[in-house]
């Protein structure tokens, strides 16, 4: 496909970019469109009001079932540095009580950013944490090339500035620096954006996938489906890239 996005619209290009129902091959051999194909509109969400009106109270719950996290967590066992790495510093954006790496998993610095504070000081982890509303201000208050690894877990749906976001992951990461997106197929419907509630998990590895592709200064993005019982327990989805070395 070479039309521009101005043309196709979001949608549009959802469908005609989903050939398969695979999450794992969706984005293989993608031809992404000249320009970012969604629009303002796509953006938009059902609840307008201050995010950090609905952040405000800390909820001390997991956002996704035990099996699910459990997933993620061998992932993360096989991708993340080993724990106690010299000079490794890691960034959880949109993080709260739970950062779901392995147990006693420890780092020189790692930092969480989040809407509430409550919750970002009970996550034992974190050697040091932001509140931020990133929808508000998406610029990551980081020197540039400065983290080994950047995660976000089940939120990438409430990013209002997901572009701005990811040009700013990618500024502060490392060069061969990670960023892994996680999420499901739950989220807090009136606060995600119009484009992920009206699309299904094969077009979630998509819109995600395009981030990292529109955002510049990343690698190819791959998925990964980590969903532990099919059917059965919430299904666990990655996109995730690696820093360009070149940039
Ligand atoms: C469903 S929870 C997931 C929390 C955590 N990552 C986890 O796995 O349990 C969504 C998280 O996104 C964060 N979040 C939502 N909107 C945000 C915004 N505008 N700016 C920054 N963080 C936001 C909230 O602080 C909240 O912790």
């Amino acid at each position: 496909m070479t039309t521009s996005g101005g043309a196709l619209g979001g949608k549009s290009f959802l469908a005609s970019a989903r050939p398969s129902s695979n999450v794992e091959q969706v984005l293989k051999n993608v031809e992404w469109p000249e320009q970012f194909p969604f629009k303002e509109e796509d953006f938009q969400r059902d609840d307008v009001s201050p995010d950090s009106l609905f952040y405000k109270a800390p909820r001390f719950v997991t956002h996704i079932d035990d099996p699910a996290i459990a997933a993620l967590t061998k992932f993360y066992s096989r991708v993340l540095p080993p724990s106690n790495s010299p000079g490794v510093s890691i960034l959880d954006i949109c993080s709260s009580w739970i950062s779901h790496y392995q147990a006693g998993y420890k780092q020189e610095r790692i930092v969480g950013m989040g809407m509430n504070e409550e919750e970002l000081k009970q996550n034992s982890v974190l050697t040091e944490y932001i509140v931020q509303d990133l929808n508000v201000n998406p610029k990551l208050p980081f020197e540039d090339n400065s983290f080994d690894v950047i995660t976000n877990v089940v939120s990438v749906d409430y990013l209002t500035k997901p572009l701005d976001v990811l040009k700013e992951m990618s500024r502060i990461l490392k060069p061969g620096g990670q960023a892994i997106m996680s999420f499901s197929d739950r989220c807090f419907w009136t606060k995600a954006i119009s484009i992920w509630t009206s699309t299904g998990d094969t077009d979630h590895v998509l819109i995600v996938g395009s981030y990292f592709h529109y955002a510049g200064g990343f690698e190819p993005p791959q998925a990964v489906d980590i969903s532990p019982n099919p059917g059965q327990s919430d299904p666990m989805y990655i996109v995730y890239s690696r820093k360009a070395s070149t940039t």
